[in-house]
C-alpha cells in the first residue's frame, strides 16, 4: 500500500458559505496533513492528529506555508479548440463558423486528437484542474484520444464526442444514426473504466436535427446514470435560429425538455438570456446552468445573472467553468476573477470563499459527484492542489499587507494563475512535478 501524508494549510468546504465570517462552511486547518492511501484520502484534519494515524512507513511531504485545497474542477471546456482561443473579432455564430468548425475538422485524424488531448490535460494540470467536463469533436476518434490520455494519468473526467448533424460544414457532421452508435460504443469502452465518466453530449439546438434529438433523448433514457451537457442561450443570434428553427416549442430550453434532455446530471453552457420560465424548467428539473464568464464576455455573449439565479424562489444550480476555446484561459482562478467582475456589473459581489467553494466543492454538487471529488472529505478521491499566494514579484508585494485567510484567497484569484499552483496531486500522484519532470 503506498501511502503519504501532506503538510500545508487545509482548506476544504463543507457547504456554501454565506458570508466571510460564516466559518462554519469550511474547515481551515493552519498546520493541516492530508494523509493519502491507494488514491483515496484516509484522513484529513490537524496534522499532529493526523500524523498520528499515519504510521511510520508513510512518505511525508512538506507543503508550508502553501495551502491545500481539493483540485479545481472546471465543468465545461472544449479540448480540440486549443488553437482555437485568441481568435478575433466574432460573436458567437460567425466565430463557430469561420474559426471553431474548421479547428475541429482536424480531429478526424487521430493522431492530431492524441496530441492535442495531451497537451490540453498538461494544461488543466498545470492550472490545478483535476477534473473537467469535456466536449470532444464529432468524431469518434477524438473522444478515444481523449479518454485513452485521461485514464492514462488516472484523472476523474466527463467527457463526450459531440452529436452534431446539420448547419456545419462537412467534416464535422455526423448523422443521427452514427451519433447514436458511436456514442453507445464510447459508452461501452469507456464509461467507468477507472475514473473515466461519458457524458451524451448533443452540441446544441442549431446542430442537432429533430431526428438527432430524438436519438440524444433515446441514449438518456437508456443511460439514465450519465451526464447530459450541451449548449442554451449563449447569444442572441443562436437564440432567433433556434426558435426558427423549432418553432412549434415554447422556447430554446423547450427544444431540450421535449426531447426529455433536463434533468440533474444534465449541464447547459452559458443559460444567459434565460426568461422565467426557463430558468423554472431548469430549477424543477435539477438541471444545471453552467457559468462561463471569460468566454461570455469574449465573446460579447452577454452577463450570466449568477445571484438572481442563486437567490430566485426556485434556485438554479450552477457550476463554473473556462469554455476553453471560446473561454480565453485554463485557468480556474482566472475565471473566477472574470466572474467576480461579471457579478459586480450585475450589483453583487461573491465573497472569495463562495469563489473557492464553486470551483470545488460546488462544481462537485453541481456534477452529483460530491461523493468523489470537490472536498478533502475521507474517503473521497485525492485530488489536491497546492497554492501559493506569494508566487510572483506583485503577489509576494501585494501579500506584504495581507492579514487574513480571505485576503489571501482574494488576492490568489485576482493575481493568481498557473505560477501560482505550485503542485497538483491526481488520485494521490503528484502530477505536476510529473509532467514537468516528462
Ligand atoms: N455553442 C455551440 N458550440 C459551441 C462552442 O463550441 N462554444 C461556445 N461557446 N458555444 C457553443
Ligand atoms: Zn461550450
Amino acid at each position: 500500500m503506498t501511502s503519504i501524508l501532506l503538510r500545508g494549510r487545509t482548506l476544504s468546504f463543507e457547504r456554501w458559505p454565506q458570508t466571510i465570517d460564516d466559518h462554519s462552511a469550511w474547515r481551515y486547518e493552519e498546520d493541516g496533513g492530508v494523509l493519502i492511501s491507494d488514491g483515496r484520502i484516509v484522513v484529513a484534519g490537524a496534522y499532529a492528529d493526523v500524523e498520528k494515524q499515519a504510521g511510520e512507513a508513510v512518505k511525508k511531504i512538506d507543503h508550508r506555508p502553501h495551502l491545500l485545497l481539493p483540485g479545481f474542477i472546471d465543468a465545461h471546456a472544449h479540448f480540440p479548440q486549443m488553437q482555437v482561443i485568441a481568435s478575433y473579432g466574432a460573436e458567437l455564430l460567425d466565430w463557430l463558423n469561420t474559426y471553431t468548425f474548421p479547428e475541429e475538422k482536424k480531429f478526424a485524424n487521430a493522431q492530431h486528437g492524441r496530441r492535442i488531448s495531451r497537451l490540453f490535460l498538461d494544461e488543466m494540470v498545470r492550472h490545478g484542474t483535476t477534473t473537467v467536463v469535456a466536449y470532444c469533436s464529432a468524431h469518434r476518434a477524438s473522444a478515444e484520444a481523449f479518454f485513452a490520455e485521461s485514464h492514462d494519468r488516472n484523472m476523474l473526467n466527463i467527457a463526450g464526442k459531440v452529436m452534431m448533424d446539420r448547419n456545419a460544414p462537412e467534416g464535422v457532421l455526423d448523422t443521427p444514426q452514427s451519433g447514436y452508435d458511436d456514442t453507445k460504443a464510447l459508452i461501452k469502452e469507456w464509461h467507468g473504466k477507472g475514473r473515466q465518466l461519458y457524458a451524451i453530449t448533443p452540441r446544441f439546438a442549431i446542430t442537432s436535427s429533430p431526428e438527432q434529438m430524438e436519438m440524444a433523448g433515446a441514449l438518456r433514457r437508456e443511460h439514465p446514470d450519465l451526464h447530459m451537457q450541451t449548449h442554451l442561450s449563449e447569444n442572441h443570434g443562436e437564440i432567433a435560429f433556434t426558435q426558427q428553427l423549432y418553432p412549434w416549442l415554447r422556447d430554446y430550453t423547450d427544444v431540450y425538455e421535449h426531447y426529455g434532455l433536463l434533468g440533474k446530471k444534465s449541464l447547459f453552457g452559458h443559460c444567459i438570456h434565460l426568461s422565467e420560465r426557463e430558468a423554472d424548467a431548469l430549477s424543477n428539473s435539477g438541471s444545471v446552468a453552467v457559468f462561463c464568464p471569460t468566454s461570455n464576455l469574449f465573446l460579447g455573449s452577454g452577463l450570466f445573472d449568477y445571484q438572481r439565479y442563486r437567490k430566485r424562489d426556485k434556485a438554479l444550480r450552477i457550476a463554473a467553468a473556462t469554455d476553453v476555446g471560446g473561454g480565453t484561459n485554463y485557468s480556474m482562478l482566472r475565471t473566477m476573477d472574470e466572474g467576480y467582475k461579471v457579478i459586480a456589473l450585475n450589483g453583487e459581489k461573491l465573497n472569495p470563499f463562495q469563489s473557492f467553494w464553486q470551483i470545488t466543492r460546488g462544481n462537485a454538487e453541481a456534477l452529483s459527484a460530491v461523493e468523489r471529488i470537490g472536498t478533502l472529505n475521507e474517503g473521497t478521491d485525492a485530488d489536491v492542489v497546492v497554492l501559493d499566494a506569494n508566487a510572483t514579484p506583485a503577489m509576494r508585494l501585494r501579500m506584504e499587507t495581507v492579514e487574513t485567510l480571505a485576503q489571501e484567497l482574494f488576492l490568489l484569484l485576482t493575481l493568481g494563475d498557473d505560477r501560482a499552483v505550485r503542485e497538483v496531486y491526481v488520485a494521490g500522484r503528484a502530477a505536476k512535478t510529473d509532467m514537468i519532470a516528462g
